[in-house]
């Protein structure tokens, strides 16, 4: 084989990504910190074919995840990096029961979505991520602590690089568990804030803005943004909300957004910003799961300007997000 059939293949080949998914859905690199464990008592503990097993960590060794010892297996440092404990978001990327690894499955369907612009998720589960996200509560769990984990770096980035004081009232649409939000009050006293999100995220919101002591300037109500939004707020933030949504979706938010809005109110728009931040690889994933993109500063413009709304600033908030201010006319 020449160097490029095996680099293709190596980049191709679905049995090293799904071996890294199973070892993390399985545990194993939790399992076998330390001193590690026989292939015997893994396969009983885990309940697990002892000859499939045996394949899949031999694969393991050969990718130096784990390795020998002298009776069975135990993870090297290198492959510390899945542990549960290393906390840098792998564990939900990889694990197939949660929503990200789970959703990352709707790749074998890409095809579908290349063919047809819309997402893959839905054909290959049965429904769209968010229903999924309603029927199976553990899938929410998982994608909300995702989202929180995803801005953990960026939090105090977003806090300092835009003016936020401007804004006595700020409704954050679609705002997950509030940490966003409650950094933005934390860091502004004057600042009250509204946050609209589906019940069962909404609810845990009140938990952050109590551990940031802002719960007395922090409504929440649990409601759907396709719904009306509360009236009359300085801003209407949407973070993170637009990429996953095709168009007409995107449409509706927006049009509740300024049905909502006054004439000084400003609609503000976070998000990677295709061909400035946005991966390929991530814009592929937007595709497949959402049926949606990372949309370019063009696409924001035609996306906006049936509701009336000019692009007043563009602020860089990090290297992986934009903040895109919008006025009514
Ligand atoms: C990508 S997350 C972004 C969360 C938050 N804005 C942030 O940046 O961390 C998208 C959010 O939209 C919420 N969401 C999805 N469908 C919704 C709907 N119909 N109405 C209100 N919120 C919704 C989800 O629950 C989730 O919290």
């Amino acid at each position: 084989m020449n160097d490029n059939v095996a680099a293709i293949r190596a980049m191709a080949g679905l049995a090293t990504p799904m071996t890294l998914r199973v070892a993390v859905t399985l545990g194993l690199p939790d399992r076998l910190r330390g001193d590690g464990t026989t292939l015997e008592h893994l396969a009983t503990e885990l309940e697990l074919s002892p000859t499939a097993l045996e394949l899949l960590l031999n694969h393991l060794v050969t990718l130096q995840i784990i390795e020998h010892t002298p009776d069975g297996y135990r993870t090297t440092d290198f492959g510390a990096t899945l542990c549960t404990d290393a906390d840098n978001g792998l564990t939900n990327f990889l694990h197939l029961e949660m929503a990200g690894g789970r959703a990352e499955l709707a790749f074998a369907d890409l095809l579908h979505s290349i063919t047809t612009g819309q997402a893959a998720y839905p054909r290959h589960y049965g429904q769209d991520f968010w229903a999924d996200l309603t029927q199976h509560p553990h899938l929410r769990e998982s994608f909300n602590h995702q989202m929180t984990h995803r801005f953990r770096d960026q939090i105090p980035q977003i806090i300092t690089n835009y003016d936020w004081s401007r804004f006595s009232t700020i409704v954050d649409v679609g705002g997950g568990h509030g940490t966003l939000l409650a950094a933005i009050l934390a860091a502004h006293p004057q600042t009250h804030g509204h946050l609209i999100d589906l019940a069962p995220t909404a609810t845990q919101a009140h938990h952050t803005f109590t551990a940031h002591q802002v719960e007395s300037r922090a409504q929440i109500t649990p409601q759907s943004f396709f719904d009306p939004l509360p009236k009359g707020a300085d801003a209407y933030l949407l973070c993170d909300i637009l990429h996953d949504w095709p168009d007409p979706q995107a449409h509706q938010i927006l049009t509740r957004c300024t049905e909502a809005a006054h004439p000084t109110t400003r609609i503000l728009i976070i998000e990677p910003i295709g061909g400035r931040h946005a991966a390929t690889e991530f814009d592929l994933a937007m595709l497949t799961i959402f049926g949606s993109r990372e949309r370019p500063l063009k696409a924001f413009q035609s996306l906006t300007a049936p509701h009336g709304l000019t692009l007043e600033s563009i602020t860089d908030l990090t290297p992986q997000r934009a903040l895109l201010e919008f006025r009514p006319i």
